[in-house]
């Protein structure tokens, strides 16, 4: 029994993603991010991801091919502004699947270090591109971005 399995499978995942991307669309930074304006394929492809990080089917891999998912963020500004609004639409769909607390602690986790990971640049929006004192480097987030982002 994978922890997908566990945590009710595609259902699962598929409510998480949904609810994540509903608070993406009222997120005036995340928001213009995304390339496309309907938000559907992109959830479709963070769906997939977390699918076969956590055990299920690995259809990401078989249309996407390999995650390098730092990789694919590079055209991204993630800034820690980037990150920590990323991480609070995802605690509202964690908090709105409602998983065992052993499972819900298992995910956040992953995803907390998945997110610090990600950051690939401190200088914030706000601060007219100068670096920010308050900020995390990524050299010290709590796991490697490879480590994180690829297969368990
Ligand atoms: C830290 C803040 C993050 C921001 C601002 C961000 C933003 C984005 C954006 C704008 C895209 C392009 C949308 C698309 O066309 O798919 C994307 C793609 C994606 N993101 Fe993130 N992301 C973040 C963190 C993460 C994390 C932590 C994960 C995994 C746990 C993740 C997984 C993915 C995946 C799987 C894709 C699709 C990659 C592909 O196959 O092309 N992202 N992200």
């Amino acid at each position: 029994m994978t922890f997908y399995d566990e945590v009710g499978g595609h259902e699962t995942f598929q409510r998480l993603v949904d609810v994540f991307y509903r608070e993406v669309a009222d997120d005036p930074v995340l928001k213009p991010m995304y390339p496309e304006e309907d938000l559907g394929p992109a959830a479709d492809r963070l769906r997939m991801f977390l699918e076969q990080y956590w055990g299920g089917p690995s259809t990401y891999s078989e249309q996407r091919g390999h995650p390098r998912l730092r990789m694919r963020h590079v055209p991204f500004r993630v800034d820690p502004d980037a990150r920590d609004r990323w991480l609070r639409c995802m605690r509202a769909a964690l908090d709105e699947v409602q998983l065992s607390p052993l499972h819900e602690a298992t995910l956040w986790d992953y995803l907390e270090r998945a997110a610090y990971a990600m950051v690939n640049t401190m200088d914030s929006a706000e601060a007219g591109g100068r670096p920010t004192l308050a900020t995390r480097p990524a050299a010290s987030s709590p796991a490697s971005a490879e480590g994180t982002t690829e297969t368990p």
